[in-house]
């Protein structure tokens, strides 16, 4: 019987266990032993094998998280670490692996590739922040958790008439802020894309609640700063405002995956499998224009960089610049 691995990879996000269910399902689809690596590049280079069945991604379709565990190893830059995971796969009769996280893990990948053993990768982060793709596995998820977590603030915020600051996660990138940031109408949206005058947002809330409105809302991306730096310097230029910041941190990575997600995560998955049967390698998957996408790592990862939604930010913009 053919064989095949797969392994989740860096930031867990969730959806990512969808994305092994439907390799599992199609392997059995194609008669193809799927083994589960875990934790990341470390178990790849340690032999952390488990074969996997139904039993395991039963109801895995629904759960946050990795039930492969995931791991950070930079210790996978090193060619003689490469060289060993490739060792442990051929001996163990694997024949192509399935790399399942963001852009780090491709390069890990990629790294395989090179060294004739063929890998394909499925993006998922929470971060959104890989080139070529529009979407990757676990964005709308944690958008969609980052939106619940605002609107219970703005509950809070609204009843004592208080200005909240709200950190969201993306490491370098705004996706989460601007999709929470117009999902739960913020007077204002903070990304490391754009720069930012502290007068601006301070004349936002400020307008916002001279028009009637009884609490104020700022999203602010990790990227950006820190909650408690900006809070400090929000309020020396807002002394009527009673100013509270809140990072919501870890919360918007787990959880049970959106439909979206999930969707996306089984068509990536099934892909994924048949592309590496043909022989196919060096290449990750994405959507564009809501369709499945097949994308060189070297060439989309180096000339490509990650686009945030401008037209999202600046309609965000526009409706908060009152006069
Ligand atoms: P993400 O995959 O979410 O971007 P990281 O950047 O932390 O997360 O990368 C995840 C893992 O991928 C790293 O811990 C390492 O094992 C592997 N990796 C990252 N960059 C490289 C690289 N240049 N070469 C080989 N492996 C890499
Ligand atoms: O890449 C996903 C992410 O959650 C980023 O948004 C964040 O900057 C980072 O990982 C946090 O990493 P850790 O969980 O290792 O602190």
């Amino acid at each position: 019987m053919r064989r095949l691995a797969v392994l989740t990879s860096g930031g867990d996000a969730p959806g990512m266990n969808a994305a092994i269910r439907a390799v599992v399902e199609e392997g059995l689809h194609h008669e193809v032993d799927i083994i589960g690596v875990q934790h990341g590049f470390k178990g790849l280079v340690e032999g952390d094998y488990l074969p996997l069945g139904i039993n395991h991604v039963s109801q895995s379709i629904r759960r946050g998280g990795t039930l492969l565990y995931s791991a950070r190893f930079p210790e996978f830059r090193e060619l003689d670490m490469q060289k060993k995971a490739v060792d442990q796969m051929t001996q163990a009769g694997i024949e192509g692996l399935i790399v399942i996280g963001g852009d780090g893990s491709f390069q890990g990948a990629l790294a395989l590739t090179k060294l004739g053993f063929p890998a394909v990768g499925i993006p998922a982060t929470i971060d959104n922040d890989i080139p070529g793709t529009e979407y990757t596995i676990g964005f709308d998820s944690a958008m969609s958790a980052a939106t619940t977590a605002i609107d219970n603030i703005s509950d809070t915020a609204a009843s004592h008439n208080r200005t909240f600051v709200i950190e969201v996660m993306g490491r370098n990138a705004g996706d989460i802020a601007i999709w929470a940031g117009v999902a739960t109408g913020a007077d204002a949206i903070l990304i490391p894309e754009e720069e930012f005058f502290m007068g601006d947002i301070v004349r936002r809330v400020r307008s916002s609640r001279s028009h009637g409105k009884d609490h104020g809302i700022i999203v602010l991306a990790e990227g950006v700063m820190g909650v408690e730096e900006f809070v400090k310097e929000y309020a020396k230029e807002a002394p009527e405002q009673d100013v509270r910041g809140v990072n919501l941190s870890h919360i918007q990575r787990g959880g049970s995956p959106t439909g979206r997600d999930r969707v996306f995560a089984t068509l990536m998955g099934a892909k994924a499998v048949d592309l590496i049967l043909h022989g196919q390698s060096g290449i990750y998957l994405g959507i564009s224009s809501e369709e499945l996408a097949v994308f060189d790592i070297v060439e989309t990862l180096e000339k490509n960089e990650h686009k945030v939604r401008d037209d999202l930010f600046e309609l965000n913009q526009a409706l908060t610049d009152r006069y």
